[in-house]
């Protein structure tokens, strides 16, 4: 990799889990070397008025690779994470064919490699994410895959996710959970209440995802896996996830940024864009998935990146597959909704999405405090610059943008991926 040799950035605010201070870094040979006033090199990036952070972690993108390579490669999809100024992402099982073993694992991660970004993947639970059978965990574990979800459906069999858990704790392994409950959710496409009513659509209820994040805590209890919920959108398992941390349970949870910006009222015009798994919810949920990113009982903000074709997306609302675009849009999302609406601080804002997604997916390189001697993995924001969101110029392979319109703040300047200066001026280098 082309790391730029001393490199400084001069100027910035730093914000990292240790606090905030103002203070040039020095990056050479992939490693910031020093943090300081009055530092110089050959090299200089102009923070002034800027935060300098650890970079963005997802623990939730959608690669679609194999198999659905139109919609989104792991390389375009890497250029996107780092144009929203992530250095790391946990790529979603569902592809085809699914993660399920090691040479699927190997493949993505070689892939990976070549990207502007730091490519993790998860592994499915069961093989084919079908729900039936446990997928080889140990041989996806022995290639340093630490999160296991069948993301895109939820294990619907308890004494199959039991023995998942307990296959888990075994190996130290984290499962992560997309909770639906299949039997309440079937033939379903948007969230069952007054607007599914409206527009006779088939709801599902806030209690699928509910029932699943019950049980889900009830056998972590009972076996002590490891267990991470993918994102949470109702005010109940908001609630449900802070009684079990209450109680001392180790569990995390994440919320993706449509589910605090977005709600079902969105669905009026029968516009797929705004259909997604699990579902926008109403205006009490998304104040609630609010107020428990800034207690802390919802960990991480994680996108759920989910690119696909127009040519799907514009089937009816009920045919089309559920799913929109994050990378991109998340950080300017997170402070125009959480930071200017009052719920948290920039740096809240800036853990949720860097050091605590980085520690839940044991990812030591990212999300690290800036000092000397750590990897060069870190963004430049201008938090002051407002931007209008358009689908047109992203580096996504896919348009299905919910945010057209929207105005935000917080834009993501530069780039660093250990040493390399793979975003500048808010343009991806290669
Ligand atoms: O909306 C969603 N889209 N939810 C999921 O769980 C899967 C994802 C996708 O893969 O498109």
């Amino acid at each position: 990799m082309n790391s730029h040799p001393d490199t400084v950035i001069k100027g910035g605010r730093i914000i990292d889990a240790s606090g905030e201070h103002s203070a040039d870094v020095v990056i050479s040979e992939g490693h910031i070397v020093a943090v300081g006033p009055n530092l110089d090199a050959k090299r200089v990036i102009d923070a002034a008025g800027c935060i300098v952070s650890p970079g963005l972690v997802d623990l939730h993108a959608h690669l679609r690779q194999p198999g659905k390579e139109e919609t989104e490669t792991i390389a375009s999809g890497a250029r996107a994470a780092a144009l929203g100024g992530y250095t790391a992402v946990l790529a979603m099982p569902n592809t085809t064919p699914a993660i399920d073993c090691a040479a699927v694992v190997r493949e993505v991660l070689d892939l990976g490699r070549e990207s502007v970004c730091d490519v993790h993947t998860s592994g499915a639970i069961t093989v084919g994410r079908s729900g039936e059978q446990l997928a080889p965990m140990a041989e996806m574990a022995a290639l340093g895959v630490r999160i296991f979800t069948d993301d895109g459906t939820g294990v619907q069999d308890d004494r199959l996710m039991r023995r998942a858990m307990e296959y888990a704790s075994g190996l130290g392994v984290t499962l992560a959970q997309h909770c639906e409950v299949n039997s309440l959710s079937e033939g379903t496409c948007m969230h069952e209440g007054e607007w599914s009513a409206r527009l006779g659509l088939p709801g599902q209820p806030s209690e699928s995802e509910e029932l699943m994040v019950m049980r889900d805590i009830a056998l972590a209890r009972m076996t002590g896996a490891k267990i991470h919920f993918q994102p949470m959108s109702t005010s109940g398992s908001a609630a449900l996830i802070a009684a079990a941390k209450a109680k001392g349970m180790t569990i995390t949870a994440e919320a993706a940024p449509h589910h605090f910006t977005l709600t079902d009222a969105c669905c009026e015009n029968y516009d797929a864009t705004f259909k997604v798994h699990p579902p926008l919810r109403t205006q009490a949920d998304v104040d609630a998935i609010k107020a428990a990113l800034a207690v802390g009982s919802l960990d991480a903000i994680a996108t759920d990146h989910a690119p696909h074709a127009a040519e799907d997306k514009e089937l009816p609302f009920d045919q089309a597959p559920p799913g929109m675009l994050g990378l991109e849009y998340a950080l300017a999302l997170a402070f125009t909704e959480l930071v200017d609406g009052g719920a948290m601080t920039e740096a809240e804002v800036l853990g949720a999405m860097s050091s605590k997604p980085a520690a839940i997916a044991g990812m030591q390189n990212h999300g690290q405090i800036l000092v000397p001697g750590v990897s060069a993995n870190l963004c430049v924001i201008d938090p002051t610059h407002r931007w209008r969101i358009d689908a047109t110029g992203g580096a996504s392979l896919s348009r299905n943008v919910p945010y057209v319109g929207r105005e935000v703040r917080g834009k993501v300047r530069h780039t660093f991926l250990f040493g390399e200066s793979v975003v500048h001026d808010g343009e991806v280098q290669r």
